[in-house]
């Protein structure tokens, strides 16, 4: 590897020059080395989808509420910023520890909520839910979120429609306006969460009865009822496709825990499965992972349940399986394709089509260029597996996909550098420490240049 630079053809280094981070700007990649099967315990946060709702639904309150568990990742923080600048005021009880939040709505004075942060987050859509229910207005930036696919928000604007809210899009922001909310029926055309959220947030402070037929199931879904609930909400059938609401006026202080990240879990258990480790996963709530582990039991992992873990053992190489994702309680979406990177070095030809997410494919193309044998036509993958990934700098489009490309250069020979980190971020806390407790070999650097990566490599290289 010495002379690499010197021995570059043109072609190489045009390719070396498009890519590379520019001098100057530093970015954070993950530098792994591949091959130990990840061994040990490791325990679950907060689910961030749920916290999301959550601190939305929070900032409907006058009375201060308390939110345990809340995961320690960049969307969350960029979120409870966005509250702040509104007027919310923020504690952190201890102030070492973000994990615990005090919330308390009653200082917002400004209904427009619109910075370059909240513009990349998805679930600024709650903040139009949250404030039309609880002030009749809102002004919010049009959400962002990972390049997955169009994601409209059709859905959400038919549910404030039909309570009543007129709803303006302009130059980038949703506005939302109602003398008053009226509860109705509501049939989504699409299961969505998002919809189902904000309709739920929106309702709760309406006049009369609101039912969402259709809802979305998911545990997210009814971790957010159970603390608006808890607030004073009148809310029933959560987790069921026909949530019935009964309008309140205002909501109490109210103290809740998020249940555990079910899609954190699930990353885990493919960690473990694709490097055919033993890793028991704690702190879970295990019939929110029926369907990832009913997967994994046909592929041939084996898998221990207890009350609140999970342990994941793979002693020999996983078979094919075919996968489609679905609403909950189907396969989830966010576990496509962590899944596809266990069937990329499982035996056999698998099938998996997407079914919720168009473009979530994307990253397809960087597991090729470590080896693995994907085809991908329209929203199906076909996965020859092979016997072996390759280590190879990759990019990380988005989350989900990004916490894959790191569980494939776990389980690859050499070194993989991970490009585009700040995807991972958005949702996995203390992600490469974790792993590091279970024997990976992962490491962040920033890096500046091409010169800095490949000498990470290099380095790596040498490590264990
Ligand atoms: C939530 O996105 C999650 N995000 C996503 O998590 C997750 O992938 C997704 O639900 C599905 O489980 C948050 O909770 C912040 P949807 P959301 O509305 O609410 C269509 C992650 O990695 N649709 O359930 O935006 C939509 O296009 C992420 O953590 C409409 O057509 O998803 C999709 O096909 C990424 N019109 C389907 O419904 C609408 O108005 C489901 O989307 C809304 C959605």
């Amino acid at each position: 590897m010495g002379s690499l630079r010197k021995e570059r053809p043109l072609r190489q280094l045009f390719y070396v020059l498009r890519r590379s981070p520019q001098r100057g700007i530093m970015e954070h990649q993950y530098f792994i080395k591949g091959g130990n099967p990840l061994v040990g315990s490791v325990e679950i946060g907060g689910a961030k989808n749920s916290a999301l709702g959550i601190l939305a639904a929070a900032i409907m309150c006058d009375e201060t509420v308390t939110i345990r568990n809340l995961p320690d990742v960049n969307d969350i923080n960029v979120f409870i910023n966005a509250i702040k600048s509104i007027g919310a005021q923020i504690v952190y009880p201890n102030p070492n520890d973000r994990h615990i939040v005090m919330i308390n709505g009653r200082g917002i004075r400004n209904l427009e909520v619109d910075n370059e942060y909240i513009r990349q987050i998805r679930a600024s859509y709650y903040l139009i839910g949250a404030l039309l229910g609880k002030y009749k207005e809102a002004a919010v930036a049009l959400p962002g979120g990972c390049n997955i696919g169009a994601r409209p928000i059709d859905q959400h604007q038919k549910g404030f429609k039909a309570l009543g809210a007129d709803i303006k899009i302009d130059k980038g922001m949703i506005y939302a306006r109602a003398d008053k909310l009226v509860g109705k029926t509501i049939y989504l055309d699409v299961v969505s969460v998002g919809a189902t959220i904000n309709i739920m947030l929106a309702a709760s402070m309406a006049e009369g009865k609101t039912i969402i037929e259709n809802a979305a199931k998911e545990p997210h879904v009814v971790d957010v009822a159970q603390f608006l609930n808890q607030m004073g909400a009148d809310i029933r059938g959560a987790g069921t496709g026909r949530i019935r609401i009964n309008g309140v006026k205002k909501f109490k202080a109210a103290d809740h825990e998020i249940i555990p990240d079910q899609i954190e879990a699930g990353t885990f258990m493919c960690a473990a499965a694709a490097t055919m480790g033993d890793v028991t996963i704690t702190h879970v709530i295990p019939q929110h992972l029926e369907a990832i582990t009913a997967k994994l039991l046909d592929m041939g992992a084996q898998i221990e349940e207890t009350d609140d873990a999970i342990r994941v053992v793979v002693p020999k190489r996983l078979g094919s399986t075919t996968i489609k994702t679905m609403p909950h309680p189907g396969f989830p979406t966010d576990m496509q394709s962590q899944f596809v990177v266990c069937l990329a070095l499982a035996s056999g030809n698998s099938l998996v089509t997407e079914k919720i997410f168009e473009s979530r494919f994307q990253y397809t193309g960087e597991l090729v260029k470590m080896g693995a044998n994907i085809t991908v036509e329209g929203t199906t993958a076909f996965i020859q597996g092979v016997d072996k990934l390759t280590g190879a700098i990759v990019k990380a489009p988005d989350l989900r996909a990004g916490a894959a490309l790191v569980i494939a250069g776990l389980s690859a020979e050499g070194c993989t550098c991970v490009e585009d980190i700040k995807y991972i971020k958005r949702g996995y806390e203390n992600f490469a420490e974790k792993l590091r407790s279970l024997g990976g070999i992962i490491e962040e650097r920033e890096i500046a240049s091409h010169e800095d990566q490949e000498h990470e490599m290099r380095r790596l290289e040498l490590v264990g």
